[in-house]
């Protein structure tokens, strides 16, 4: 990687963790923030991810480690630096998106400044911008609770916005919202950041929102960072079987037959997956993986690849046949649950007109398959699908 290029740390977080009683809801944190950049995290309903927000904005003291926002200390547990959550300059924006109902849009977006206690003329001109900016300036006299979700949600981004912080935390203000609506909010707020530059941590349960809007995705697990990286490698190559099944992909046990370097030097192992259907697919551990091992293999939906046969041509050159079990629509694409072999995987790729109880080629490449070590996986979750 070029690290010239990476801009300098703007929020860096060392080794944090916070404890409510025997719950360790946050367990060693450490996470940078590179300046105009935003970081999401991303995990499972209760994995710790509201609590690093609110150690970061000074709602929370942890018991250990170090905060610092644009390069001041801003929490530091040995040297005993703990700032109010004013003097960190940044804004939050919640999932409730909480305006309140007896002032106007106006008033609820000018609160930081008047608690701030900024001059009135200045409060005056700095509401009139913000509210140009989220295209509410039609609405500035008006009761908050006469606007519609999205609206509502905007005021919100307007006020955590109004003092121009060079940090914004947000924990999933979206989840409010309407499919249209949060297409709509995602644009804006990313239009928004271009123009004010501003930093942001984001919070969500949802993977395409993290994606789109990231730079960085951080998954946590019982309050740790299981791992972390840029949103593509992350889909593409996951780090560990749990963000794999957190991010929705197939993952399926089997044994390693045998494993190898092949011509690529990418070290490659051969996994059956039952006792028909073989695999091969790129070790994604580090650790040794002597055939006879038991192993994970995770493929994309995506990377399934399926092709109808013609009743009765069964001619495939030796790609795998698959039957399918079930198919749903989605939309644009169809989700397919197809049987290889007596392996059920997932498939999501544009209509092929098959219905259940037909037969498909399936071909999978292997750079499009990871295989892990069984052993020492951590937070399995219980079942393939983990919606969030
Ligand atoms: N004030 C509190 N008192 C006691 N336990 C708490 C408190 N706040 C959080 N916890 C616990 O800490 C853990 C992490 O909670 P947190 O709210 O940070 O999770 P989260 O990742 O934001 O979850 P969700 O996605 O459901 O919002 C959970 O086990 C939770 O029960
Ligand atoms: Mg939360």
């Amino acid at each position: 990687m070029n690290t010239a290029r990476q801009p300098e740390a703007f929020v860096t977080v060392r080794h944090i963790t916070k404890r409510y009683g025997d719950v360790v809801a946050v367990d060693d944190v450490s996470l940078t923030v590179g300046e105009g950049h935003t970081l999401a995290l991303l995990g499972p309903s209760g994995c710790g991810k509201t609590t690093v927000l609110r150690c970061l904005a000074g709602l929370e003291t942890p018991e250990q480690g170090h905060i610092a926002i644009a390069g001041t200390v801003v929490f530091d547990a040995e040297r005993g630096i703990n700032l109010m959550p004013e003097q960190r300059g940044l804004g939050i924006v919640f999932q409730s998106y909480a305006v309140w109902p007896h002032m106007t849009v106006a008033e609820n977006v000018g609160f930081p400044l008047k608690v701030r206690k900024v001059p009135k003329d200045e409060q005056r001109d700095r509401v009139a911008r913000i509210l140009e900016i989220v295209g509410l300036s039609a609405w500035r006299d008006k009761p908050a609770t006469l606007l519609s979700g999205g609206q509502q949600q905007r005021v919100a981004l307007a006020r955590a916005l109004v003092y121009e912080p060079r940090l914004v935390l947000f924990d999933e203000p979206m989840s409010n919202l309407d499919a249209l609506l949060r297409d709509q909010v995602r644009i804006e707020l990313k239009t928004l950041q271009d123009r004010l530059g501003f930093t942001a941590i984001y919070v969500t349960h949802d993977q395409s929102e993290a994606f789109a809007l990231a730079e960085t995705v951080v998954v946590m697990n019982r309050g740790k960072v299981e791992t972390s990286g840029a949103p593509r490698e992350m889909s593409y190559r996951p780090r560990t079987p749990f963000v794999a099944r957190f991010l929705g992909l197939n993952v399926r046990g089997g044994r390693a037959i045998r494993t190898g370097d092949l011509q690529t030097g990418l070290c490659y192992a051969e996994v059956a997956l039952s006792d028909r259907l073989t695999l091969r697919g790129l070790i994604g551990d580090e650790r040794p993986m002597p055939a006879g091992s038991s192993v994970l293999a995770c493929i994309r939906k995506e990377h399934v690849a399926l092709r109808k046969l013609p009743p009765g041509g069964l001619t495939t050159h030796g790609a795998l046949i698959g039957e399918i079990r079930a198919a749903a629509f989605l939309g644009v694409e169809e989700e397919y649950l197809v049987d290889v072999e007596g392996v059920e995987l997932r498939a999501v790729q544009l209509p092929i007109g098959a219905q259940a109880g037909d037969l498909v080629a399936v071909s999978i490449r292997p750079e499009d398959c990871t295989v892990f070590l069984a052993s020492g996986e951590t937070g399995v979750a219980a079942t393939d699908e983990v919606k969030t």
